[in-house]
């Protein structure tokens, strides 16, 4: 299965990807973990997303679409893959088109998950990020077992650095802006269901599996 997910930051992409991965073994291609992990290793496109992100607003569509190019290649992909977070603009799913035409391949489903700016902005300050798994938390709406630490492995969790105030409010006026114009793409090529993202993380799975083919 091939599916890409769609919303505002906070919209619970990450949190909704790791259950298709755990009950559907896709393969997540996260354009913001990559980048995190480049600003992470230090590398050269590393250090030019790093003040981008944190400020809130795009990489280039070329250095994104490179990462997502060269890791939707690999053998691991051939069977499914859950796209997060990547197209995000206009020219990224021209782009994407054409990686998927050159792998004979197509989008199975495109969901769009719908939140009120509202949540977006308690659920993102109360988020915490185990890094190395990608295991997502909320102090209140999802809390880990024991406070501050992952579930699985005990680690520290951390807050992302772009869930500052600030910085979550360019992330949505770039949302609006830039990648909600998404919407009508997919509408209009027929693949895309609209789930209701208000609703509990549990609730939110149940309405996803339901929108994606049998
Ligand atoms: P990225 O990492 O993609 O961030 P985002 O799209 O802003 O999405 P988030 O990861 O913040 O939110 P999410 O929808 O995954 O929500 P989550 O499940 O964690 O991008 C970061 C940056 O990288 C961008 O700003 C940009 O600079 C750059 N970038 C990335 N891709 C790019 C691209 N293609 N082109 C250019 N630049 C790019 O949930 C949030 C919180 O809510 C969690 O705490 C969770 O526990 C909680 N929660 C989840 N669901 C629910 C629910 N139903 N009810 C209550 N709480 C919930």
């Amino acid at each position: 299965m091939r599916i890409l997910l769609l919303g505002p930051p906070g919209a619970g992409k990450g949190t909704q990807a790791n259950n298709l991965i755990r009950d559907y073994g896709l393969v997540q291609l996260s354009t913001g973990d990559m980048l995190r992990a480049a600003v992470e290793s230090g590398t050269e496109i590393g250090l030019k997303a790093k003040a981008v992100m944190d400020a809130g607003v795009l990489v280039s569509d070329e250095i994104v679409a490179g990462i997502v190019r060269e890791r939707i290649q690999q053998p691991d992909c051939a069977n499914g893959f859950l796209l997060d977070g990547f197209p995000r603009t206009q020219v990224q799913a021209e782009l994407l088109d054409q990686m998927l035409e050159e792998l004979n391949v197509s989008l199975d489903r495109v969901i769009e998950f719908q939140v009120n700016d509202e949540a977006v902005v308690r659920r993102l300050s109360g988020r915490r990020l185990h890094q190395p798994s990608g295991r997502t938390y909320h102090v209140e709406f999802n809390p880990p077992k024991e406070e501050g630490r992952d579930n699985v492995t005990g680690e520290a969790l951390i807050q992302r650095e772009d869930d500052t105030a600030d910085t979550v409010r360019n992330r949505l006026n770039t949302y609006y802006e830039q990648t909600a114009p998404l919407v009508s793409y997919y509408t209009e090529k027929g693949d895309l269901v609209s789930i209701d993202g208000m609703q509990s993380p549990e609730e939110v799975y149940t309405l996803l599996r339901n929108a994606l083919p049998n």
